[in-house]
């Protein structure tokens, strides 16, 4: 029985190898997150259970030409899957972690900006979570925004691209996913930025509205922009491109009610709307918006998740809203919190630590970070 690591499936996808990626897990879970383009076979149970006969029926629809990668919850039944499909003359593979390890799968994008285009801009997609963080260089010199990925990704591509990690940036306190600036700090030697807040209980250097944050020749500067939490900050680069964080995103915006809870989200929502009428929508129709998050299937194209803010305020409605329809539509259309989200703030505020448990087993699920 073969396996494979969520790099090489991301590989097969990257060069746009033919691969039919089949998932056992039930409905429900296929339906609350799962690898783009993969084909629910919910044949796990019955895996589990000894009876091969439904995934050997099911495997006659299958393409005959490709090889089938199998995914279950955490890679264990996707091994008996493999198996099965290997004892049919398959070429078959399991992926090592399931949908728990694709949680970390990513891709790379780069950007550019039209008045440096010698900067180094690349954008990190987060398959499973949907999670966006970036790294800007200049000079020799680089910034991570909102790291949410191994360390040693940022680490690799920095030295790829011939550059020393000195500022590592977050958005905001991230409610979703584990932040990884302080362990890329400690590793790299980078000052650690976060907006100013009363939250984190760990040192950092706080970011002010309007400060400016250089990196190399560039320049980033700080807009306070509360609401989806409390300090959550915006960067604009060279006034071209936006890291909006949570706060808009290309379809739609951050919900309210991750760090204030159910009782907060209508002042939250009050607060995001002057924060986007106030501080966003009236900056240039050209600037181009890069979130720290998408609900949409990012795909393995190289292609950016971005869009201009002039292509967001006519596709997105909600931004058009007076403010009470704002406010309305926000919390009719709150759902679900991300899993686990409380334990990801408290361990991110430096309020509590991981202790012995893995990472994934927290924070793997699907993004829920917007408000619609
Ligand atoms: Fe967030």
């Amino acid at each position: 029985m073969k396996e494979i690591t969520n790099r090489q499936l991301t590989e097969m996808f990257e060069a746009g190898s033919p691969v039919t990626v089949i998932d056992v897990r039930e409905p429900e879970a296929f339906a609350s997150w799962h690898i783009e383009g993969s084909r629910n076979i919910p044949v796990g149970a019955s895996l589990r259970s000894g009876d091969a006969a439904p995934l050997q029926h099911a495997a006659k629809d299958l393409p005959q030409d490709r090889p089938v990668v199998a995914v279950c919850n955490a890679g264990i039944t996707s091994q008996k899957a493999a198996q099965v499909l290997e004892s049919l003359g398959r070429d078959s593979y399991s992926l090592i972690g399931g949908m728990r390890g694709w949680s970390l799968a990513w891709s790379e994008a780069r950007l550019a900006l039209r008045s440096r285009p010698e900067a180094v801009f690349i954008q990190l997609r987060r398959h499973g979570k949907g999670c966006l963080s970036y790294l800007l260089g200049s000079a020799g010199a680089a910034v991570v925004v909102d790291p949410s990925l191994g360390i040693e990704v940022y680490q690799d591509i920095a030295q790829r691209e011939g550059l020393t990690i000195t500022t590592v940036v977050e958005t905001h306190v991230h409610a979703d996913h584990f932040s990884r600036a302080r362990a890329l700090c400690e590793a790299v030697g980078a000052d650690l930025l976060i907006p100013r807040n009363q939250r984190v209980t760990f040192d950092y250097t706080p970011v002010e509205h309007g400060q400016s944050i250089e990196i190399g020749e560039l320049k980033m500067q700080a807009i306070s922009t509360p609401g989806h939490t409390g300090e959550s900050t915006c960067y604009l680069i060279e006034d071209e491109a936006l890291l909006s964080g949570d706060t808009l995103f290309v379809q739609s915006v951050g919900r309210p009610d991750l760090e204030k809870g159910d009782a907060g989200a209508e002042a939250g929502a009050h607060m995001l709307y002057n924060t986007l009428h106030d501080r966003l929508l009236s900056l240039g129709a050209s600037i181009t918006i890069y979130p720290a998050h998408t609900g949409s299937e990012i795909g393995f194209n190289g292609k950016p998740v971005s869009a201009t803010l002039g292509e967001i305020k006519a596709e997105v409605e909600l931004l058009s809203a007076d403010e009470d329809s704002f406010v309305a539509t926000i919390l009719a259309s709150l759902t679900a919190k991300p899993p686990n989200h409380e334990c990801v703030i408290s361990i991110n505020e430096g309020k509590s630590d991981l202790g012995d448990a893995d990472p994934l087993d927290i924070e793997a699920g699907p993004n829920r970070c917007a408000a619609t």
